[in-house]
């Protein structure tokens, strides 16, 4: 059967917006989102169907890096167009039967929201035309302590996530709002951050002149940030 949707989603969020709120049911009882997670980072994601493999390795790694998460502290929350009962037998059978990449008996145990209706899916988006009309994408929202969208990735349904790069971009935007710096392509903490480009032409000058920076040329200037001041300042004690 083809299940493409050639129409256009109802909704996009965007970034720097506020994260759609919603209240679901999940395999972790009743969740107000983003209400409930005031004051955490959270990233919220999509996948298209339980009982498939390409999800079942993404929930294992997720639920396996979850500590990690919580040391930035970011919350996962995962939503299905499946039901409840569905994901229940689901996550079951993963602790009980899936051992994959030496990850076994690997318990999910941040919410799963299901959601039959669709109707969280397309306010996020998550129902894209090209792919199908009947699952979500690989949808992927970080959404910041005062409940605003800070990234939004999206993947087919053919390609896992990769969960590295998730938690880096949790770590960078913490990182960034922290010591008001941008981050250069591939940053990891430790790097060389960037800082603001200068407003004017003394500024600019100054930069140029200043012993602790190095600047590529006036526009383009980095400082040292140390890996031990970032994950000071980013992660729980
Ligand atoms: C998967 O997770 O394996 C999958 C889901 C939907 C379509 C294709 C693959």
């Amino acid at each position: 059967m083809d299940t493409t949707n050639t129409a256009q989603p109802a909704t996009m969020p965007r970034i720097g917006e506020k994260a759609p709120a919603f209240k679901a049911v999940t395999t972790q009882g009743d969740i107000d989102f983003p209400k409930q997670y005031e004051g955490s980072w959270v990233i919220l994601f999509s996948h298209p169907a339980d009982f498939t493999p390409v999800c079942t390795s993404e929930f294992m790694t997720f639920a396996s890096m979850q500590d990690q998460f919580e040391k930035a502290n970011c919350k996962l929350v995962g939503l299905s167009v499946d039901g409840l009962y569905s994901h229940i037998a689901w996550l079951r059978t993963i602790k009980e039967k899936i051992e994959y990449k030496g990850m076994k008996n690997v318990e999910v145990t941040f919410p799963l929201i299901e959601d039959i209706t669709m109707e969280i899916a397309k306010a996020y988006g998550m129902i894209q035309p090209g792919e199908s009309s009947t699952k979500a994408v690989r949808a992927v929202f970080v959404i910041d302590p005062k409940g605003i969208v800070r990234t939004m990735l999206y993947y087919p349904l053919s390609l896992g996530r990769n969960f590295a790069e998730l938690y880096r971009i949790v770590v960078g935007l913490k990182t960034a709002d922290a010591f008001s710096v941008a981050l250069p392509a591939d940053w990891q903490p430790g790097d060389d951050v960037i800082v603001p480009t200068a407003g004017s032409c003394g500024v600019a000058k100054e930069r140029m002149e200043a012993k602790d920076l190095h600047c590529y040329d006036w526009f383009f200037c980095t400082k040292k940030l140390g890996k031990d001041d970032v994950l000071g300042k980013v992660l729980k004690k």
